[in-house]
């Protein structure tokens, strides 16, 4: 079989050509933009064939199987569910949905569809993330119980490039965008989260138009899993400060992670018995050897020159190859939600001051009835 892709979205959608390439069976066919100056502009950098501006004429055209989304964060369950329906593979774009109804479209149309979903969360896929995912699959850290995630990202004049971030990502309060922090957290501990509670730091700045974010600076999520371990999530998408969009620590019983801060800092690790003494921590990438899987030990050129890390070339091999093979996606619709929802539950959360509020499992969801399952 071969894959036939349309990127739809042409800013984001673009940056996932270089790993398509490098997969065999794989050729980028079709660009879709609203903007067909965009359109125009990156078929033309990257030799692709076909051009769109209205989506579903895309995918009723034949010249695609498959679909990457990188539109605006509220069209990806609805843009999703078109192309599932006509039994048209699709990586989307993070997060998943932007309400709970949207969730439940999904769910249905993935369930009702011959053809593969899977959530682009490049984070996950990001080398000291994967090296953690495997020492802590490997029980190095021990009974894990608490994990943290951050996104800080100032990104005020991006939302005036970008209208559609001033509404789905500061024009709502709580954890908007939730997966590049729960992602790779919850790879690591491996359990579903049931409920969580959010509080925000206050309204210090305004748009150029004078208005007040909706969003607070920072929000903070405290998640509660089903084995009882904590995460916290801490989303900034306003304060006036550098970037750290890639902090995240781990705890266990034998053993814990904190990735780098900056200004030299470097991951690190601190595991009983593999450290001198109780204070002395490890850089993280002694461990590689010994823990990373071989292909990340010998990237191919294409990982090294991809976005995010190698995290836009991992992703869009693993898709391609997922479906190909006819596999499991590395991130199927339920691990999209179980990483989405509870940004959307948190945002009902800090309208309560914080009050714990359950998070619902989309396992459990029944077809074409719309009711969220919540126990
Ligand atoms: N995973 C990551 O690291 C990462 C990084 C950047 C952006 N993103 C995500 O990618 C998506 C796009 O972000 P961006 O920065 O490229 O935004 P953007 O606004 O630059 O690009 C979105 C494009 O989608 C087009 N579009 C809008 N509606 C459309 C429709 N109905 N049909 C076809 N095209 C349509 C717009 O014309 C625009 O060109 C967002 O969901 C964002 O969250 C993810």
């Amino acid at each position: 079989m071969k894959l036939k892709i349309g990127l739809v979205g042409a800013g984001r959608g673009a940056s996932y050509i270089h790993g398509f390439r490098a997969v065999t069976d794989c050729e980028v066919t079709a660009v879709c933009d609203l903007d067909p100056e965009r359109a125009a502009k990156t078929a033309a950098v990257h030799g692709v064939e076909h051009l769109f501006t209205d989506y579903e004429q895309m995918l009723d055209s034949g010249v695609v199987n498959a679909v990457v989304l990188g539109t605006p964060q509220n069209l990806h369950a609805p843009q999703a569910a078109l192309a599932l329906r006509r039994d048209i593979h699709v990586i989307s774009e993070v997060p998943a949905a932007t309400d709970l109804m949207q969730c439940c479209q999904l769910v249905d149309a993935v369930r009702a569809s011959k053809a593969t979903y899977m959530l682009a969360e490049n984070y996950t896929y990001m080398l000291p993330n994967v090296l953690v995912r495997q020492m802590a699959a490997a029980g190095v850290f021990g009974t894990l119980y608490f994990a943290e995630g951050e996104y800080i990202h100032e990104l005020k004049e991006l939302n005036e490039i970008t209208p559609w971030r001033r509404r789905w990502q500061t024009g709502r309060n709580g954890i908007t965008y939730p997966t590049h922090s729960l992602g790779p957290v919850m790879q690591w501990l491996g359990e579903r989260i049931v409920s969580v509670s959010c509080l925000g730091s206050g309204h210090h700045y305004t748009d150029p138009r004078g208005e007040l974010y909706e969003q607070e600076d920072t929000t903070l999520m405290l998640c509660k899993t089903e084995k009882g371990s904590l995460i916290k999530v801490r989303l900034d998408m306003l304060s006036e400060r550098p970037h750290n969009m890639t902090y995240y620590s781990l705890q266990g019983t034998e053993g814990c992670y904190e990735a780098a801060r900056g200004l030299g800092d470097q991951p690190k690790v601190w595991i009983k018995g593999r450290c001198p003494d109780a204070q002395s921590w490890r850089p993280l990438m002694e461990f590689a050897d010994e823990f990373l899987p071989d292909e990340w030990k010998h990237p191919p050129e294409e990982a090294a020159q991809a976005g995010h890390g190698g995290g836009d070339y991992w992703q869009a091999r693993d898709f391609a190859r997922a479906v190909i093979e006819g596999r499991p996606p590395e991130m199927d619709v339920y691990f999209a939600l179980d990483i989405t929802v509870p940004g959307l539950i948190s945002e009902q959360s800090i309208a309560l001051n914080g009050a714990p509020v359950r998070v619902p499992n989309f396992r459990e969801y029944v077809t074409g009835s719309n009711v969220i399952p919540v126990r």
